[in-house]
């Protein structure tokens, strides 16, 4: 993972100042018994039928292609529905610590928001016991696809907390992890994991987790050491192997900047769909086509600026943010993303931001208005190759 990951614990002591504006599902009340909605757990079925019912899922979810990978403090609800109507065509939460959302109530309620229109959702957690995970899966099945478990965090924070990437050491607990929930849960289990440096290592991974109920595997073409996405391409061709090795559903991520390159990456590796995080961070329209200069620069195929820049990206989001608040660090950290090579070129209006404390709406749409002011201005691209066959530009509002 290439960017900050904050501790959970700094993430649970900050308060959202919007708390008794959060009305969101009520998650709160202790799980009950098989509550999902999709017929019975896995527990009861014999491998070939699982795999069918995999894909039988798979499917039922329309086998969508372009997906905003989990991003703690970024793949909140309101950034989901701005990228949903962008042409994304199904998300993930951030990832969610499993022990402190089943122990504390404003965790839960801060942390986890959705809306009828937020599916297809994967809810990501981060886990290293079963019956803990099996809690914390039991209270979000009603509003997601999927329950995610988290194999991929390789931060300091995850090897200390023993999840994420650390549980790669201990096979053995990943495969009790996932079984639990495959057994018990209403809504299938899926899987992000990195890879292994070695191939075959990466394959027999693959093949425990689907033998233990995984339903669908979304794998981040880089090893646990491989921290920086900037630094190191992803390996599609290892992708390729495992989307080989196993009959489940595979997601492919890592670099995918453009629409280009989703297609390539869906050609080269098999994979079903692929997952995009640090470019849709700055580009949320990346999977209706848009894309920023940085890759279009030299290129004879442009054909046309398109209507949207970044700033309007902004505001979209803002609208939806306003509809559906989150704490103001996530706000915060968008604003950065979103308008960074803005602010490269109008510095001091970045300070302005860093040295504002305690955010408003009125503030933040000031800060676009105070850029326009300036003239500055920064297209979003569409290429002339770039057909949107993948995407679908949904209405979302
Ligand atoms: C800000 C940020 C937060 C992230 N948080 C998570 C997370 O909560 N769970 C997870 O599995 N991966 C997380 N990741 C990793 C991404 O999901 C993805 O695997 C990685 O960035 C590679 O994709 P990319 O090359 O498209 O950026 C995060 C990445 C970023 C940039």
């Amino acid at each position: 993972m290439a960017t900050q990951t904050r501790p959970l614990s700094s993430q649970l002591l900050e308060d959202n100042e919007d708390d008794d504006r959060l009305c969101y599902p009520d998650i709160t009340a202790p799980p009950t018994e098989h509550s999902g909605q999709i017929g019975r757990p896995n527990g009861y079925l014999t491998g070939e039928s699982r795999i069918e019912r995999a894909w039988a899922h798979w499917k039922k979810l329309g086998q969508p292609k372009l997906i905003v990978a989990p991003m703690v403090d970024n793949s909140e609800l309101p950034f989901r529905m701005l990228c949903r109507k962008y042409g994304a065509q199904a998300a993930y939460t951030p990832m969610l610590h499993s022990r402190i959302f089943t122990e504390n109530e404003k965790y839960r309620s801060q942390e986890f928001t959705t809306c009828k229109e937020d599916r297809p959702l994967f809810v990501q957690f981060c886990a290293n016991d079963p019956d803990v995970l099996l809690d914390a899966a039991r209270r979000v099945e009603p509003y997601c696809d999927y329950v995610d478990i988290n194999l991929g965090c390789p931060q300091r924070i995850a090897r200390r907390g023993r999840y994420g990437a650390f549980l790669m050491d201990n096979l053995p607990l990943i495969k009790s992890l996932v079984e639990k929930l495959a057994d018990n849960l209403n809504v299938p289990v899926s899987c992000k994991i990195r890879m292994f440096p070695d191939l075959q290592d990466t394959i027999n991974y693959a093949k425990m987790l689907e033998d233990a109920g995984c339903a669908l595997l979304a794998v981040h073409g880089r090893t646990r050491d491989e921290k920086d996405g900037k630094k190191f391409r992803a390996n599609w061709n290892v992708i390729k192997a495992v989307r080989n090795a196993v009959r489940i559903p595979v997601l492919a991520n890592g670099n995918i900047r453009h629409m280009d390159d989703v297609r390539e990456c869906l050609e080269e590796t098999g994979a079903e769909g692929v997952l995009s995080a640090e470019s849709l961070l700055e580009n949320p329209a990346l999977f209706s086509g848009y894309r920023t200069a940085e890759w279009v620069l030299g290129s004879e195929e442009i054909n046309k600026e398109g209507k949207l820049d970044q700033a309007d990206l902004l505001v979209e989001y803002l609208k939806f943010c306003e509809k559906h608040p989150v704490p103001w660090r996530m706000i915060r950290s968008h604003v950065h993303k979103m308008l960074g090579e803005w602010f490269r070129i109008h510095p001091n209006i970045r300070d302005d931001l860093n040295a504002q404390y305690k955010l408003t709406f009125e503030f933040l749409y000031d800060i676009v208005n105070r850029l326009r002011e300036l003239g500055v201005k920064m297209p979003l691209f569409v290429m002339g190759s770039d057909d949107y066959s993948l995407s679908s530009h949904r209405s979302v509002v």
